[in-house]
Parts: C-alpha cells; structure tokens; sequence
C-alpha cells in the first residue's frame, strides 16, 4: 500500500516514498511518502487559505467537529489500536489505553473550544485609566507547525491538533517517521467529522527537509514539538519570533522513603519502569529507595520485572516488545554495559534479542554513567539507596531534566518539602512520575522543555491575547 501526504482534505502523489518495516517482525506496512520542499510549501499554503474559515468558525461548531471526532474514534478504537501497535510495536493493551486517552484528549479539546474567556479589566485600578470598559479576548495565532514523536503516535498528535483546532487554528502536521500511519488516520478521521479541507495537513519526510521548512516559513505562527532537546534547540535557535513550545525528555525519578508500602508500590514503580518499553519521557529511570528498604525493595522490584511477557505486540499477553530501532536498542544496551563495567550490579536483563531489549534492572549506578544522567528511552530501570530525605532530593535534582518526578512518602511535612524544592514541571506525591491525565498542565523545566501542554494550558499557548478598551465620553 502506498500512503500519500494529506493536503488540503486529499491524498498528494509525490515522488519519493520509503517502506515503513514494523519494529519487531521487520514486515513491510506501507511505502510512506517523503515530501519535497515544494510538498510541505503546498501544505502551508493550504493551511493558509484555510486559516481565515477556521478562524471566522463559530466556536460551537469547531467543538461539534471535535465531538464527531470522538465519536468516530470510538466507533474505531480497535483499528487505530491496531495501527498503533504494528508500527511502534506498543504491545496492544497499551495502545488500546492509549487511544482511549486520545478520545480523552479530544474530549477535553471540544469542551476548551467552548471555553476561549476573557476577562474585563479594571482600568481604573491606575491613575488615568478612569472613564474605560475593558475586556480580553482569545484570538488564534494563525498556522501551528505540529512535530510529534513515535511514542504517543495519536494521543501526542492529539494533544497538539486538538487544542490548535478548538482554538480556530489550522495545522500542519509533521509526525515520526516510525509513526506516519496513526497521523494519517487522525486526518481521515477529522475529514470525516467535517474539518474544512486544508485546516489539518500531514505531511511525512525527512526532519531535515519537512521540519527545516516548517521551522523557517513566515506564514508559520507556532512550532509545537515533542521530541529530543538536541533537536528542541535546533528549532529553538531557527524560530525566529515564532512561538515555540517544546516538550522534551527527561530521566524520571522517584523518591521511596522509610516506611513505604513496598509490596503496595512496586506494581505501581515497575509499571511506570517498563510501560512501552520504557519509551515515555515521563518513565521511572531512576529510584532512590531509603536504606532501610533497599534491600526488600530491590528485590521484590526484580521479582516483579521478571513477570512481565516478551513477544508480539499484537498478542494480548505481551508486556513488552520490540524498541524503535535497533539504533536505540544498541545505544541503551551499550549504556548499560558502560554502568555494569563500572561498578553497577546487574540485577536483572542487561540482554538484547533482535530488537528487544529485556527488562533491565540495575543497582547501585554511579550517577555520572548514560544510563543515569540522560534519557534512557528503554526498559531499563536503576536503584540506589539514600540516607536522608534532603539527600534524595539533591539526587532528584541532580539532573539536566526536570520533567516530573514521584514522592512516596507517609510525612505530610516531606512531601510539601518534596513540593517545593523537586525542580521539575510536576510533583506526584504518592504516585509514580508516570503519572498523567491529559487535562492536566504538562510540560519542564531545564532541559526538559518548555510551555505547558494539557488542552486548556496548550490552548492559551496557541492563542494571542487582545485588549479592547472602550473609553466613555
Ligand atoms: C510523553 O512521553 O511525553 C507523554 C507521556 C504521556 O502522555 O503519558
């Protein structure tokens, strides 16, 4: 099957196409298109003639639009989970969570797109301002440049359309390349629901070429990226004055302190270790356990690891299957090693077969090593203990990331500590950094990016606000 870009509400020939191989069986799914130059210039000019009719579209409408997209994707969640489980190799339990997510994620989209409040100003609050009504309101920004990445193919795609559209935005798309299919399913579905054509493009290509063109094209008011912080910077430093928010990754920690739960908790950390094979940007990487409980922990950890299945992920019993590459499977395999030869303890896994790396549990890393100090993306977890509660804070915070990070502690006194100094975007106290329901304002601090995600905030993102002062002879 060939899958053309999608623009302007139709499917575009191009020239160049590449077959798109699942990560775990190496069959061929499609020959996906890789757009020209002159392709992405032809999507930002359909999402320009399209911009004025977004724009002039009566909010309940563009809510009504998003409400027929959850209708259809619930009608279709088995087909998209299925989508989504061949070409990232999510194990199919997974993908079904995640696509429950994203009818989540639209839902919240439909009820924001009937939300875009101003507020009226007391302009008298200042000497001069006397004698004035004024009041905000929301206007969209124009075209948003969405860049997503493989590891939520449509809950991330949806977190980026679904706020841009209630926001009476139009969008070009550029999705991973291991991802394009869940993309373009995503604008079938919103043909379907009545998007006007133009207002959603999907274009496929190299980062090189797609995303170079989007980042430098005037007509384009915002960039919105989740991905790596190497290339995060990259779009950064070639923005120019657009707006620019960038979800990036991190190396999650958590904070086990006395007196936890451990039998209650490990479920829970092992699941935010190993989830899609640990490819989340929020997934636990790190454990501090206090001294007390390092030992019980580490091995009840290790005892859970071991129960989780390897295979296929469209076999209803897999927990874990194939990595993204077998790129990244060697850079995670080989960071493991560095830590192993420099003094860590193997635990667990440590192993690659073909693509898929096992379930990996380290103990006692040195802080300095890859596989602590920048994102794993992988199954691969490591514990160390702590003394103090300040001194897992330190460690926490020792780190170039600072997306989210968990707290279990039964002290109400630690965790509004815990609060204040975790220098990250979020603080689960009592939960994994896993942690996330998509209303929620997501997003970090230091390397982990910038701006927040979750409908509402990202709304606010891609919406300039106006002032309107009427002065009253
Ligand atoms: C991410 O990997 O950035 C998204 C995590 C999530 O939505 O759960």
């Amino acid at each position: 099957m060939k899958q053309h870009l999608w623009i302007s509400g139709k499917f575009k020939e191009t020239e160049s196409y590449k077959a798109l191989k699942s990560p775990y069986s190496g069959e061929v799914i499609a020959e996906v298109a890789l757009a020209s130059p002159s392709d992405v210039k032809s999507a930002i000019d359909a999402a320009d003639q399209a911009r004025e009719i977004i724009a002039e579209m009566p909010a309940h409408k563009r809510a009504e639009i998003l409400e027929n997209v959850v209708a259809i994707m619930k009608d279709e969640k088995e087909v998209c989970a299925n989508i989504i489980a061949l070409e990232a190799s999510k194990p199919i339990n997974a993908a079904r969570g995640e696509v429950d997510r994203t009818i989540m994620t639209y839902t919240f989209a439909a009820q924001e797109a009937r939300k875009l409040y101003g507020e009226t100003i007391p302009m008298d609050a200042a000497p001069g301002g006397e004698g004035r009504v004024a009041y905000t309101v929301r206007e969209p920004l124009g075209i948003i440049g969405a860049i997503t990445p493989f590891n939520f193919p449509m809950n991330l795609v949806a977190h980026k359309v679904g706020p841009a559209i209630a926001a009476g935005n139009t969008v070009v798309l550029k999705p991973a390349s291991q991802t394009p299919m869940s993309a373009y399913k995503i604008a079938d579905i919103f043909h379907r629901a009545g998007l006007p054509d133009g207002a959603l493009n999907v274009i496929t290509g190299s980062g090189a070429t797609v995303g170079d063109v989007l980042v430098a094209d005037d007509r384009i008011s915002m960039i919105t990226f989740t991905g790596s912080p190497a290339v995060g910077k990259q779009i950064r430093e070639n923005a120019g004055l657009k707006r620019v928010t960038l979800e990036l990754g991190s190396n999650s920690a958590v904070v086990v302190d006395e007196y936890a739960d451990v039998e209650k908790i490990v479920p829970r950390i092992a699941a935010g270790a190993f989830a899609f094979q640990g490819q989340v940007c929020i997934s636990v990487q790190r454990i501090y356990v206090h001294e007390s409980l390092y030992k019980s922990f580490a091995e009840r950890f290790v005892e859970e690891a071991k129960k989780l299945k390897i295979g296929d992920p469209l076999n209803e019993e897999t927990d874990i299957s194939a990595m993204i590459s077998k790129g990244d499977t060697e850079r995670a395999h080989s960071w493991i090693e560095s830590a192993v030869n420099n003094g860590a303890e193997l635990a667990l896994g440590g192993k690659a077969e073909d693509n898929t790396l096992l379930p990996t549990v380290l103990l006692n890393v040195d802080k300095s090593e890859k596989i602590s100090c920048e994102e794993a993306f992988a199954p691969v977890v490591h514990i160390n203990s702590f003394s103090s509660f300040e001194e897992a804070l330190a460690l926490v915070n020792d780190s170039n990331y600072g997306l989210q990070a968990g707290v279990f502690t039964n002290d109400v006194n630690k965790a509004f500590k815990a609060a204040k100094e975790l220098h990250v975007g979020g603080v689960m106290v009592n939960d994994f950094p896993t942690f996330r329901v998509d209303h929620m304002p997501y997003g970090g601090v230091k390397m982990s990016g910038m701006g927040r995600e979750g409908i509402k905030y990202a709304v606010e993102e891609m919406t300039e606000m106006k002032l309107i002062s009427f002065k009253i002879d």
